[in-house]
This record gives C-alpha cells, structure tokens and sequence, in this order.
C-alpha cells in the first residue's frame, strides 16, 4: 500500500512526536510503500526566520534518520524540492469551495494562538491535499488533529473528479491512536508550542533537570497514589517494560513510594530507550553533506512520482495544447 505522511520542520523532535507519529511512521515502513516528507512549505505559513526553516529542516531528517528511517527503501524529501506540489495546490484550489476551508478548525486555532492570519494558513489544507494527492497515496497516517484535513483532502478529490475525470487516488485516512496523548513536563500536551517538550536527543543532563521538575500533586510519600493521574506515571507507560511498569502501578497504589523515586527512574529508562540511536545522531551531525544527499535523492525520486499525476491532471484540465 502506498503511504505517506509529513512533518513540519518546527524544530528539534520531541518524545510526543516520537510516540504519537514517529515510531508508527518508522514501523510501517516495513509492509508499505512509505513517503515522508519535510513539510517546509506548510512551514512558512507561521512565519519562521529562513535560518530556522534550514536548521530545523536537518534536525528533523537527522532525527528520522537516526531513529531508523531506511533511505533506500522509503522515499524521503523536503516537500519544497518538489515544486510540482504548488501547480497541483492551484489546480486543486479552482474546484475546492471557501466554505470548506472556512470549516476547518486548525485555522482558527492557530489564528487564536497568535499566528498571522495569512492566506497560506487559511489554504494550508489545499496544500496538505495536493501532498497527498500528487503521489497517489492510499494510506496517510497521522494523529488525530490532522483527521478533518484528510477528510476534506477526500472532498478536494472528489469534486476534482466529478469536474475532470477520474484522475486523483481517494486516499483512507489512519489515524494513529496506538499512544493517547503524551504530556508534556507541565501536565498539558507535549508540544513545541507549549515550551514543555523532552527531545528525542536532549542530553542527558537536561532530561534530568526537566524530568525533575515535573508537576506532580502534593500526596505525602506514605499514602497511596492514583497512577492515572499521574504525568509521570504516564511517561513511564511509554518506555518501562510492562513488568517494570507492572511494579511501578503497585507502587503507586501501595504507598510508601515517593515521586522522586519514580522520576528518578523516568530519567534512567528515558534516556537509555533512545541511547541506541544517540551514536547514529552524532555522526549524521558531522556528515551534514550525506544528510542532503538523502534529501537530493528523495527528491529524485518523489518528483518522478509528482510529474507524472501533475501531468494528468494537468491535460484533464485544459492546460494543454
Ligand atoms: P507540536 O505540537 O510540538 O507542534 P506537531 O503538531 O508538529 O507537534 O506534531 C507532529 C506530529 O506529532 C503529529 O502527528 C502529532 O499528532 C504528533 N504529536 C505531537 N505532540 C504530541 C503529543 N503530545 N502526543 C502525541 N502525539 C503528538
Ligand atoms: N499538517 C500536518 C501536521 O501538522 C503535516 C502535513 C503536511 C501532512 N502535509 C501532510 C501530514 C500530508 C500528512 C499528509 O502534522
């Protein structure tokens, strides 16, 4: 099955991307056809600076990559290489109604959250559409925010359809929802956004700091503690063996454990579940030219892929001679 998804180069990852999108990202590789890509141009539309944009761009491919991206069978590339993606946004854009766009939450959100209200942000789902559409793609996995924006990318499809033939591959969305949401080291989600984030690849030390001063309630050590309640506890589920875990959840509802304890340990397994992929981070820092050479080849091949379904759809609407 052909599958495909993207990530914003927003900056460093962090352990909710890895356990909301990443890992299942890495995971279906094995049985798929697999397209990731950088979404650099959906980037744009909160206005970073362009020495950023480059910056977190290598530190999202260094991070895929070290953490088990196969660059020889999947295709990976920054979504800007491929320019093609942009002519099949305009055409999509001339059969796709205001009002759909205008029903998307994300716009809003964003808009309320302080970003510019740009036409880009408010056309980023017809982008999102096009990414999917150009290459055909069947399958797109991502998190459950990003479910009405597949399903409006269905509905751009549809009515491109209907006007011109059927030319576009309708794609199934995936949500991912092996992991609830992972929260962040202040009890809310775990996100850039927030200021609240663990990245895949802090150093130790400053796993330590964070993991330290994770907000926890104020039951004295002796009493018996809600696990479910727990950011800690929470964090744990994600790396802790099940038996481990198992102990911990005892422990919890025992009493006599203190949540430093606990932290403590966090910070331990935390770190030693990415140490395997740490040696790998490094030497892709220092071979920052093999790193674009992944990307240049990425590209190669995506855009043989995009010529291809831009062309058609293309010819099906009168661009031609
Ligand atoms: P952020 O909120 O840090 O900006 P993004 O929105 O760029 O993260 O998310 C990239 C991917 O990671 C999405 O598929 C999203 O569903 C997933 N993700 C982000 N934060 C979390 C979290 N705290 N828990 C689970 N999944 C997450
Ligand atoms: N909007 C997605 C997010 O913020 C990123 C993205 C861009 C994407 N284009 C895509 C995801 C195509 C899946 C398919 O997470």
């Amino acid at each position: 099955m052909r599958v495909l998804s993207g990530i914003q180069p927003s900056g460093r990852l962090h352990v909710g991307n890895y356990f909301g999108a990443m890992r299942q990202h890495l995971q279906l590789q094995a049985e798929h056809d697999c397209f990731y890509f950088i979404a650099d141009y959906h980037a744009l539309t909160s206005n970073p600076s362009p020495d950023d944009v480059v910056a977190h761009t290598l530190d999202v491919v260094m991070d895929y990559i070290a953490l088990g991206l196969d660059t020889r069978k999947t295709i990976f590339w920054r979504q800007s290489d491929v320019p093609e993606v942009t002519e099949l946004t305009w055409l999509l854009s001339c059969v796709t109604p205001v009002g759909l766009l205008q029903r998307c939450t994300s716009y809003k959100d964003k808009v309320s959250q302080g970003l510019s209200p740009n036409h880009g942000l408010f056309a980023y789902p017809v982008l999102q559409a096009a990414d999917i559409l150009l290459y055909n793609s069947e399958l797109v996995p991502v998190g459950a925010d990003q479910k009405q924006h597949i399903e409006v990318t269905r509905d751009i499809a549809i009515r491109f359809n209907n006007t011109y033939g059927e030319i576009l591959t309708l794609p199934k969305e995936h949500i991912i929802e092996s992991v609830a949401v992972v929260p962040g080291v202040d009890g809310r989600k775990m996100s850039k956004s927030y200021g609240n984030t663990i990245e895949i690849f802090e150093p130790e030390k400053s796993v330590k700091k964070k993991i330290m001063k994770i907000v926890t309630d104020s039951t004295p050590v002796e009493n018996p503690k809600d696990p479910d309640k727990c950011n800690i506890f929470a964090l744990l589920k994600l790396v802790a063996s099940p038996e481990e875990l198992a102990e911990w959840e005892d422990k919890y509802r025992t009493g006599g454990m203190g949540y430093g304890q606990a932290k403590k340990r966090l910070c331990e397994l935390m770190t030693d579940y990415f140490e395997p992929f740490r040696q790998k981070r490094t030497e892709l820092e220092h071979n920052i030219d093999h790193v674009k050479q992944v990307l240049a080849n990425g590209a190669e091949r995506a855009r043989a892929v995009a010529r291809e379904t831009l062309e058609k759809a293309r010819q099906a609407a009168g661009l031609r001679k």
